[in-house]
């Protein structure tokens, strides 16, 4: 099938993209005490320059002590982390693309890959990483206002710097999910609740504070995830209902674009329908959205990393019916784009024959 669907443009307020692939948020440790290098401007530029129409960039962290988790995880604040994204973004539009920070705050996630540990306190809404395991103290007040604030200053420099939108880390169980998730935001005071409209709350806040530091015409786009690092079988909506009162709030904030993290693009949402996260986020929304999760691949992401199995080139037919359909607006692709810079291209001359492979070794240089 033709590629087609994935080459016609898209706009949204400050985006203007020349085509549907988005090049996903992939962290990569190669920011030496959190500032990006040269290296890492050429990295992403390569990607500009081969057609990508939109570039999300690795996990960066907001202003607070422990918002990440690894010394060499670029930071989104500080002039000399600023500095080196100034010249990131100038080279990504020398290339020709449109780029946006990913904002990050892991929240009480811990890196296993290293000893390093971030100066106090852990922000997390409840103490806990996965439900009944509390071993530090909820956020204070003055620590969510804080945070709220750190994402507002962040997304201005943004702006500021010339980054084209951003877009906010609310997946996969960091410290935005870790609000909207039961198992480990007990708290009972507004940002906690029995309901997911309730522990919507944070991430609207956050949503807030960014629409209000960057004006009504600034994208804004926000990653969510059923599935959480610490358990993939957990789901925050089970119904459509509940994943309009999860979404209402957020787009009502500001939100102008969903990005929905699966696995497996391909997989329905809820029983009774093809519709997948992103199919369902825009049918409820009415807001364009993004599907990711092992577009072009044979394997899916988390099982690469950890047990190194590799993925092979796989058709996209099913991914261009969906697109050709509506179903959803943009695509995000990542271990295809890490694997191979070329990969946009190859798709859009129609070079299937060359596409690669994707295994772990990809990981070890910024190629
Ligand atoms: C090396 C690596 C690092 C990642 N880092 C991030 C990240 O910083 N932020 C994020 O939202 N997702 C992150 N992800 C998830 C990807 O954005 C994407 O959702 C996932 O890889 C599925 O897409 P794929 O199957 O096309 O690789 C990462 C994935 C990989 C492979």
């Amino acid at each position: 099938m033709a590629a087609e669907a994935l080459f016609r443009p898209f706009s949204c307020k400050s985006l203007h993209l020349k085509n549907r692939i988005v090049m996903a948020p992939m962290t990569r440790s190669f920011s030496p005490g959190g500032v990006p290098t040269p290296d890492v401007a050429g990295y992403y530029r390569r990607r500009a320059e081969a057609e990508v129409g939109l570039i999300l960039s690795e996990g960066t962290g907001v202003a607070r002590p422990a918002s990440l988790n690894d010394p060499n995880v670029p930071n989104f604040h500080g002039e000399q982390s600023l500095a080196g994204w100034k010249q990131v973004i100038d080279a990504v539009h020398a290339g020709g693309g449109q780029m946006a920070p990913q904002l990050w705050h892991v929240g009480s996630v811990r890196n296993p890959m290293t000893t390093w540990v971030a100066p106090p306190p852990v922000d997390s809404p409840s103490g806990m990483s996965s439900p009944g395991k509390r071993f530090t103290e909820p956020m204070t007040d003055e620590a969510i206002a804080d945070t709220l604030a750190a994402f507002g200053r962040a997304a201005a420099d943004a702006k500021r710097l010339g980054f084209d939108a951003v877009e906010i880390h609310g997946a996969h169980g960091y410290l935005i999910d870790q609000f909207f998730w039961g198992g480990v935001n007990q708290r009972s005071d507004r940002y906690g609740g029995a309901t997911i409209a309730e522990r919507a709350r944070f991430g609207a806040e956050v949503v807030k504070s960014i629409r209000s530091a960057v004006g009504e015409d600034f994208a804004i786009l926000l990653r969510l995830s059923q599935w959480k690092q610490q358990d993939f079988s957990v789901k925050l909506a089970h119904t459509p209902q509940e994943m309009e009162a999860w979404l209402t709030p957020l787009v009502e904030a500001g939100t102008d674009i969903l990005h929905c993290s699966q696995r497996r693009f391909w997989e329905p949402e809820f029983e009774g329908s093809e519709l997948n996260f992103a199919g369902w986020a825009r049918k409820l929304t009415g807001k364009p959205t993004i599907t990711v999760g092992s577009v072009g691949l044979t394997g899916e992401f988390t099982e690469s990393l950890s047990k190194g199995t590799s993925s092979k080139p796989a058709s996209l037919d099913n991914l261009l019916h969906r697109l050709e359909r509506e179903e959803f607006d943009l695509v995000a692709v990542g271990r295809a784009l890490l694997a191979d810079p070329q990969w946009a291209r190859k798709i859009h001359e129609g070079r299937n024959h060359e596409l690669s492979d994707f295994s772990k070794e990809a990981l070890a240089s910024l190629s």
